[in-house]
Order: structure tokens, then C-alpha cells, then sequence
């Protein structure tokens, strides 16, 4: 059976949807960056952020400004959901030129929405497929599918994407209010019991101790409002399998912990541990500070 060691130390870029893991070198994930998203037709207009040289441009200068050289693109990297269209091509093209010319080291964890990516990729990036990687007892894995039995067995930590988490604030944006944002889930989880280690499944049971799930990077993509509403249908698997059987909060991008979500076993299991480790302590108001890691 694979040990559980202490995973490297991980936190959010301050304000960002983008995830620093203490790798050597640090590593930077970022998830659902849905290049072509809102480009279903040749030349619709979009956010220049929303493009493929804005996406590209974006993960270019947060990695500069911390330092980082290593990106991990955790699935969903293209849009539409099927074979990538021509007028794609290009843009996606680019958006892989604009990080490797910048000297990013560039790995991709396939997603749902990329069918035909591994076969377009440019050399020099490396792929793997929804069985996901484990790298230092931290699962990394879109959500959408099992990843491998051995990262079941052996994570500490899964890192997820997929769910495109969102909080529904109390005030509407006509109210003033910033209406639904983006946010990050962490999730603890109990010890497995014996039972459930013992239990004939066609998967293992996962020994992972923690999740933490990207919010999506694409400033374009819908969120679900995840206190307000049951998941998806297309993301039931991942609350079902993985997050409903621990005790999940939400943090917005600027580290506010906006409380527990409606799923998951009843109180009881890891509050003091929660509110010992939030995801994101100490969180002083956006850009009020430098960046922050979580020690352990
Ligand atoms: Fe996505």
C-alpha cells in the first residue's frame, strides 16, 4: 500500500484563479482555461482576456511575478467540447507559442472539453490523459473521470478542476452587490474506515486526506452558484465520488472564507482541523499584500 507523507506546501495566488504548489522548481496550476471559449464563430467578439494572447498573456505575468517557470494546465485547456474547429487552430496555436516562448515549462492534464488537444499539441509539452499525475503524494486530475488507481492509492492531496465553483453573494450587482464569483472548494475528509478499505469496488477507495478544486480560470466561463444550488448534472460524479464524502468551504479569490457548502456527512468530522488550516490564512484584502503559502 502507498504511504501518505505531507504533500508540498500549496496556496492561491492572491486574486488570482491560479494555484502555486511548492514544487522544486515551484509549480503554477491553472484549470478550465477553455481557450476559444465564446469564439464559436470565426471572429465573434470577445474580452481580449477571454482570447487566447489574453489568457496566454495573463498566466505569462503571474508566473513572471512569482517567480514561477512550471505550468500545469488541469483540463479543459479548449473550447468547444468536441474536435477543435479550424478557426481555432491558430488561436490555440498561439496561446501554446506565447507560454513556451515565454520560457514556461508547460504540462497538460486532459479534460473533458479536449478531444483532439493531445493530437495538437506542440512538441515540448507534455500530456497526460484523465488518469491524472501523481507527483509527490498530490493528485492532480480534471474531475471529470477516475483518474488512476495509483493516485487513488497513493494522494494525500487531490487537486481538481471541472466543477467551475461559484459563491452567490447576498447582494444582486443591480444592488450593488457582486452578484456570483468565483471561488475556490477545499475539502477534508475523514480517515477511510477499515470497512470502506476493505469494500470490493471497481476503483480503490480514495486515501486522499484534502481537496482543493480550481476555480476556472477563464474569466468567461459560467459558475455554478454552489451554496444556492444542487451541482450540475455534468458535475455530480465529482461531488459524489470525491467531495460529498468530506466537509467542504468556499474561499473567493481574495481568500474570504465564505463558509461551508450544503454538501457532505453531518457536523461532527474535522471542524477544529478546518478552521485551524483554512485554505488561505491570514488573508489580508486584495492586493493588500504579498503573496501567502500555507505552511503544511
Ligand atoms: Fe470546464
Amino acid at each position: 500500500m502507498a504511504t501518505l507523507r505531507t504533500p508540498p506546501a500549496m496556496a492561491p495566488v492572491p486574486g488570482e484563479a491560479l494555484l502555486r504548489v511548492e514544487e522544486a522548481p515551484p509549480l503554477l496550476v491553472a484549470a478550465d482555461v477553455h481557450v476559444g471559449l465564446g469564439s464559436w464563430e470565426p471572429r465573434a467578439p470577445r474580452p481580449y482576456a477571454a482570447t487566447g494572447s489574453g489568457l496566454a498573456e495573463r498566466l505569462i505575468a503571474v508566473a513572471s511575478r512569482e517567480g514561477v517557470s512550471r505550468l500545469l494546465l488541469l483540463g479543459d485547456v479548449k473550447d468547444p467540447i468536441g474536435r477543435v474547429p479550424w478557426w481555432l487552430r491558430d488561436e490555440l496555436g498561439s496561446f501554446f507559442a506565447d507560454l513556451t516562448g515565454a520560457g514556461l515549462d508547460v504540462e497538460v492534464v486532459l479534460g473533458n472539453h479536449d478531444a483532439e488537444l493531445a493530437e495538437r499539441m506542440p512538441r515540448g509539452v507534455r500530456v497526460r490523459g484523465a488518469e491524472g499525475l501523481l507527483r509527490r503524494q498530490v493528485g492532480y486530475f480534471h474531475g471529470h473521470a477516475w483518474p488512476s488507481d495509483r493516485l487513488l492509492r497513493g494522494a494525500h492531496t487531490l487537486v481538481m478542476g471541472h466543477l467551475h465553483p461559484g459563491y452567490r453573494l447576498a447582494l444582486p450587482r443591480e444592488a450593488g452587490g457582486s452578484g456570483k464569483e468565483r471561488c475556490w472548494v477545499r475539502t477534508l475528509f475523514p480517515p477511510p474506515s477499515p470497512s470502506e478499505l476493505a469494500r470490493s469496488r471497481r476503483h480503490p477507495f480514495p486515501r486522499a486526506r484534502e481537496a482543493i478544486v480550481l476555480p476556472a480560470f477563464n474569466p468567461l466561463c459560467a459558475n455554478e452558484a454552489l451554496n444556492r444550488s444542487a451541482p450540475a448534472r455534468g458535475h455530480r460524479f465529482m461531488v459524489r465520488r470525491f467531495l460529498a464524502r468530506g466537509r467542504s468551504r468556499a474561499f473567493l479569490l481574495d481568500g474570504t472564507d465564505v463558509g461551508e457548502l450544503p454538501w457532505g456527512p453531518s457536523p461532527g468530522f474535522g471542524d477544529q482541523d478546518a478552521e485551524a488550516r483554512p485554505l488561505n490564512p491570514g488573508s489580508p484584502p486584495r492586493g493588500a499584500g504579498p503573496a501567502r503559502r500555507r505552511s503544511g
